[in-house]
């Protein structure tokens, strides 16, 4: 399937055009579904929704959360409960029982996986999915490796992944050792269209074998080869020659 790409030369341009698209969809969709990313890269969007979009009514739309830290609680500071609720859910009003993020605090995470696998399909499918990759290929946590058909689950996070998110928590200590995170084939199943967001020349090299080298579970996003993708890039992140 093909890749659509749209690349822009300033991050405002890049937030702004996602955020258009997503408050555009709900302007005509109200009770949509949006599945939403976390990480450093589509905080641009959700400040540009908060900032802009707010008379978009996101009262009915469902959204989807791809992973959570386990063991941080979501009132923790680098939770992605926390994350979420504090950037866009709240700003735009999300209804918090049509918000359904991965629970990295049962005990049981088998429960938890199911029980949010069960939200997702009860959910009909997520319009609009936002995505990011890691410099290691992965998508949500679902590290290299990674099989292309696995569901939600608990995972180790790579060390790489570990240290590319120190930069959040006062002490790179403190990062967790585990995740549960949609797998990959739950977004294949589920995510009608990935809007895939990527900034950075650090991101150049990856991004390419994403789209254009092998599909491999070796880099788990080259799945979205597969995909309905947009992909909203900064011109830093595209390949050069
Ligand atoms: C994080 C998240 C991913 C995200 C990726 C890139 O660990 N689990 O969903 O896409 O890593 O993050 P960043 O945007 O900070 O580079």
């Amino acid at each position: 399937m093909a890749i659509t790409s749209h690349v822009f030369s300033t991050s405002e341009a890049l937030a702004d055009a996602v955020a258009r698209k997503l408050s555009e969809h709900v302007s005509t969709k109200p009770d949509a579904v949006l599945g939403l990313a976390t990480g450093g890269t589509p905080t641009i969007v959700y400040e540009a929704l908060a900032r802009d979009y707010r008379s978009t009514d996101f009262s009915r739309v469902t959204f989807f959360a791809l992973d959570e830290y386990i063991g941080l609680p979501p009132d923790h500071p680098c939770s992605y409960h926390h994350y979420l609720w504090h950037r866009v859910l709240k700003p735009l009003g999300a209804d918090p029982a049509r918000v359904f993020i991965p629970d990295g605090m049962d005990d049981d995470r088998q429960r938890a996986a199911a029980r949010y696998e069960a939200s997702l399909e009860a959910s009909g499918g997520v319009d609009l999915w936002l995505a990011g990759i890691g410099h290691n290929g992965h998508l949500a946590f679902n590290e290299p490796g990674s099989a292309f058909d696995s569901r939600t689950r608990d995972v180790d996070l790579n060390p790489v992944t570990r240290q590319a998110n120190a930069r959040f928590f006062d002490d790179p200590a403190d990062v967790p050792t585990c995740a549960i995170t949609a797998g990959l084939g739950t977004l294949k199943a589920h995510a009608r269209e990935i809007l895939l967001l990527v900034r950075g020349l650090d991101k150049a090299a990856i991004l390419d074998r994403a789209l254009n080298g092998p599909v491999t579970e070796e880099v788990p996003a080259s799945m979205l080869q597969t995909m309905r993708v947009s992909g909203y890039f900064d011109q830093a992140a595209m390949p050069r020659d």
